[in-house]
């Protein structure tokens, strides 16, 4: 019989008592933590990290600069890899080819450092120094981890690109980050088809002075098979050296390289695998995100290996080439944590739930969801057929800037409750504040604020621009999330969403900014704006609404959004408009344009120069939301079937 590690207590899921007993936190571990969050980290670091050198200062803040762990010396690879010899055999990454057909590798942890070890060699012999920037545009093969730990080995700043951004996306971030190399690979696989990234890698070089190291796709796993065995002595790093760059979205055009400290990561990303998935050495996380996100970093990569266990990745679509695809991998990988986004989620429950009976998934203990704010619905089908009502579904919430999972309930001590990423990690203080920077009324809605000291992994910079790190943080000198949230009466956190003009498209982050200026360098465009419309299946979706000269088509738009950022950042709708709603002074009001995208009246309209814009644009909404999307009517009939069979039941 497969374990059962949750149960339901009143409205809320709790753990057993068999969860209890398994936890690796201990059940005092918030009060602990509160007592002397610094002390408790500094007993976190010391016992999950070997360190070259310790520290002399746990925690140091000047202004809105901050450390830790200071004079301390470590290597994020040598951590990862190295120090998990002694069970050499042991596998360390599971690679899943897109084609069934293709076989499973499974690279050993002995294995995996004597590629790591020629991969820094390779990196070296291309001149790559410590402190250098390394682009890497790659699938999900073994190869992209191999080369980020590689980076890591020698103290390189590797900077990840997720392989769906399109050429110009690339080029802006490699210059931005003044790649020194750039690491890509020449094909892979998707929906069945071959995907040619060599070609977007080359489009993205031109006339850029870098270095490439190309991975034949057709050998993975053999990439450096040739090569004599080499060791490469890990880099002593400074605990502040900064151990890589991952570009993200903020509120203007431009993306911002997000840059994380070797110690701090190191340190948070092993106890926070540890903590929120109960993760041990001798199991198996999949965690479905690419490495081009955080999500995929934290998670597919660091936190699973830190821990020595062992991670999956999986080159393809999860649903590909049958709805049941992944479920065929937990089962046959017999996979322990899956970590997924509430979109896949959503995806997975469009092909019902007969599908899902076929399989047992003993195996799994914890399920974890990130990316998005996670719907009831969403959840209880995570719990049910998935879970099979034996595991706990984790909402985690954090960002690119937290460097690791920041809020969610424990496995060990729970409680489960959907809709509530609930609590922040030990040693961790969140809160909500309003506007002019007060603590608002349990049950109120507010923004999200980390105060110090800050966890271990908050962002230390943001690649050369000292400006944007400051904006992070507000008069208070708290760190601003960006998100909107709630925090009740028991101090669970409910988050509502970004705030700002940040939009999450199927859990991936896109600034409405970035793509209005995509659409406004086409020819004939006089003004484009973005907003966010709630989708049943993405969560939210890009809508733009454009004034342009005649001329200019619905695909001339998205073909220009694709080729300057990617097909994720795709308006799903454009609207061509005669004037975009302004005030007087000028500013253009996302605010109407949501609300009459939300299929809402807007009252006021006294205080714009161009009030009929808005009974126009309204008018052209409605007309379009009558051939509503087919996708979204098919969810509409599974959320309606699922909750007839609960009634049945
Ligand atoms: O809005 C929040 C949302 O994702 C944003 C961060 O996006 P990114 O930097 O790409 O990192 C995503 C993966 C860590 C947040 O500001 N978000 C993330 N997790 C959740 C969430 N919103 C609600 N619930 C979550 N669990």
């Amino acid at each position: 019989m497969a374990i059962k590690y949750v149960e339901k207590k009143g409205r809320v899921f709790v753990p057993t008592k068999k969860a209890r007993e398994l936890s690796l936190a201990g059940q005092d571990v918030y009060k602990k933590a509160a007592a002397n969050r610094v002390k408790f980290w500094e007993e976190l670091a010391r016992e999950g990290i070997d360190w070259i050198e310790p520290w002399h200062t746990a925690y140091e803040q000047k202004g809105l600069k901050f450390g830790w762990f200071k004079g301390g010396k470590l290597n994020l690879c040598y951590n990862a890899v190295d120090r998990h010899l002694d069970r050499p055999d042991k596998t360390a990454i599971v690679f899943v080819p897109e084609d069934p057909q293709e076989q499973v590798l499974r690279v050993s942890y002995f294995e995996l450092f004597k590629q790591v070890n020629k991969a820094a060699a390779l990196l070296k012999q291309k001149g790559v120094k410590k402190g250098d920037v390394v682009a890497v545009y790659m699938p999900m093969i073994p190869e992209a981890l191999v080369f980020m730990l590689a980076c890591a080995r020698i103290g390189a700043i590797h900077s990840v690109v997720f392989s769906a951004f399109s050429p110009d996306a690339l080029r802006t971030r490699i210059k931005d980050g003044g790649a020194k190399v750039l690491i890509t690979t020449n094909y892979y696989y998707r929906k069945g088809k071959k995907i040619n990234l060599l070609k977007q890698a080359n489009k993205a070089c031109r006339f850029i002075k870098i270095k490439k190291l190309i991975v034949d796709r057709k050998k993975v796993g053999k990439t450096f098979e040739k090569m004599h065995d080499v060791i490469v002595k890990p880099e002593s790093m400074e605990s502040e050296d900064t151990a890589f760059l991952l570009y993200t979205s903020g509120t203007t055009g431009k993306p911002k390289g997000v840059m994380h400290a070797v110690g701090g990561y190191t340190t948070q990303a092993y106890w926070s695998c540890r903590y929120v998935f109960n993760l041990q050495e001798n199991e198996t996380m999949w965690c479905t995100a690419d490495v081009g996100w955080i999500t995929g970093h934290t998670y597919a990569c660091y936190g699973p290996l830190l821990n020595g266990a062992t991670t999956v990745i999986y080159e393809g679509l999860p649903n590909y080439p049958k709805p049941d695809r992944y479920l065929k991998i937990i089962e046959k990988e017999e996979v322990n944590v899956f970590y997924t986004a509430p979109t896949a989620l959503r995806m997975f429950a469009l092909a019902g739930t007969e599908y899902t009976r076929k399989y047992k998934m003993d195996s799994l203990k914890i399920l974890g969801s990130v990316g998005e704010p996670i719907d009831e619905a969403t959840w209880m089908w995570f719990y049910k057929n998935i879970g099979k009502n034996r595991c706990p579904v984790i909402d985690t919430y954090w960002q690119t800037e937290t460097g690791s999972a920041v809020i969610m309930s424990l496995p060990g001590i729970g409680p489960f409750i959907p809709t509530y990423a609930a609590i922040p990690f030990p040693g961790m203080d969140f809160d909500v504040i309003n506007e002019k920077g007060k603590k608002v009324p349990a049950g109120k809605e507010g923004l999200l604020i980390q105060r110090p000291p800050f966890s271990p992994s908050l962002i230390r910079g943001v690649w050369k621009n000292e400006k944007r790190y400051k904006n992070y943080f507000d008069k208070n000198g708290d760190y601003t999330a960006g998100d909107g949230a709630i925090k009740n009466a028991k101090g669970w956190f409910r988050i509502l969403g970004r705030s700002d003009d940040i939009i999450k498209v199927a859990g991936h982050r896109m600034s409405t900014a970035e793509i209005e200026d995509a659409i406004a360098s086409l020819r004939g465009v006089v003004e484009a704006v973005i907003v966010g419309r709630e989708d049943k299946l993405r969560g939210m979706v890009p809508v733009a609404f454009v004034k342009a000269k005649a001329g200019l088509s619905e695909e001339d738009v998205i073909a220009r959004v694709v080729k300057r950022i990617g097909p994720i950042a795709k308006p799903a709708e454009v609207y061509f408009v005669e004037d975009i709603p302004k005030t007087r002074s000028g500013k253009m009001m996302r605010r109407i344009l949501k609300t009459l995208l939300a299929g809402e009246d807007v009252k006021n309209v006294s205080t714009l120069i161009n009030p009929g814009s808005v009974k126009a644009i309204g008018e052209m909404i409605k007309d379009r939301a009558k051939r509503k999307a087919r996708c979204g009517e098919d969810w509409e009939m599974i959320l309606e079937r699922e909750k007839s069979n609960g009634k049945e039941k």
